[in-house]
């Protein structure tokens, strides 16, 4: 397992286990699971308030009951703000994000949260109230770290003039499927489409910033249509795959791991399967070295993309 070090004294796997799929897993399953991804080196599991409308974090948290030794060994993020209602919406109020934390913190029976971020961008938020929420939740020592998901450069900036905490992740969907923040960047200074740049340079910002961006959906062509592994939509994308999967004796999955970490970002890809099997072939992805050519090649190759 590869490790990156944040904010100089932060200890993170490259690989995070991602929990929003596990809300109808069992507790000797998912504990099975979570024993297999310690195995391999991976320390740090992504939550939110809202997977499995809470059932996610209660579950994870009979496992932390029945083996208390493993709170140690992990960094626990969760998420806040997406509410539903009338209709969903976001919500930054102090009053939500510290009632969410506690709620999450009850339920995940881990004493603390060693990062929370928020989920979604609130249009509505007040900086002050934000702000006052983080400092609360630092001095009580129930949040360590913050950061925040789905956000663009500028509303990252905006937030973090007003916060004495710096932001050290942006969690963003990211595969070669979806990477337009890669995208808008080789198509700079064209007229093609592929050159609009939908979230203010937000891979270059992070990268600026020391921000971390952790990728999600890393397998997914999209909601409707679930992974692109073997899905015959995406044919010719998995015969490349598979080209590679040939090259390095692993799985499709691990080449598209090995993809997202050969770039120099440093992100964090987050998985979501519930397979023990599944999580071993990834991880075998970390000890792949692509070449910049072979990086190339599977981009274009992805959704049948041309470089300018
Ligand atoms: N910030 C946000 O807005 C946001 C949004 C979405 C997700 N997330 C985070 O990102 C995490 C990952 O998202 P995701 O679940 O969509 O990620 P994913 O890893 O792209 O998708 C996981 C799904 O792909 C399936 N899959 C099929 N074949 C697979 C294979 N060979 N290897 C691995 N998986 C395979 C898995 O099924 P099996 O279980 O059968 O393996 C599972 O249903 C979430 O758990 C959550 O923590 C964040």
């Amino acid at each position: 397992m590869k490790y990156l070090k944040l904010n100089n004294d932060l200890e993170v796997s490259q690989l995070v286990f991602g929990c929003m799929r596990i809300s109808e897993m069992s507790v000797s399953e998912l504990d099975e699971l979570i024993q297999c991804a310690l195995e391999e080196g991976i320390n740090f599991f992504d939550h939110a308030d809202i997977y499995g409308g809470g059932k996610s974090e209660a579950l994870f948290g009979e496992v932390l009951k029945l083996h208390p030794e493993y709170r140690e060994k992990m960094i626990i993020q969760s998420k806040c703000a997406i509410r539903k209602g009338k209709v969903g919406y976001y919500d930054f109020s102090k009053e939500h994000i510290i009632y969410s934390v506690n709620q999450s913190i009850e339920r995940l029976q881990c004493g603390y949260l060693d990062v929370l971020l928020l989920h979604r961008p609130d249009t509505l938020m007040e900086f002050d109230e934000v702000a006052e929420a983080f400092n609360e939740l630092q001095q009580s020592g129930k949040v360590k770290y913050f950061g925040v998901s789905n956000m663009n450069s500028m509303q990252i900036q905006m937030l973090q003039k007003h916060l004495d905490q710096k932001l050290i992740f942006n969690q963003l969907q990211f595969s070669p499927i979806h990477c337009g923040m890669v995208t808008n960047g080789i198509f700079a200074n064209m007229r093609e489409e592929q050159s609009l740049d939908h979230d203010g340079s937000i891979l270059e910002y992070c990268r600026m910033e020391d921000i971390t961006i952790q990728a999600w959906s890393i397998m997914q062509a999209s909601w409707a249509e679930g992974t692109f592994l073997d899905n015959p939509n995406y044919a010719a994308f998995n015969d490349c795959l598979q080209e590679y999967a040939d090259q390095f004796n692993v799985s499709k999955s691990a080449i598209v791991i090995a993809w997202i970490l050969r770039h120099p970002a440093n992100m964090q890809p987050i998985f979501g399967t519930t397979k023990t099997r599944h999580l071993k072939e990834m991880a075998a992805g970390c000890s792949i070295e692509l070449s910049r050519e072979d990086w190339y090649h599977i981009y274009t190759k992805a959704i049948g993309r041309m470089l300018p």
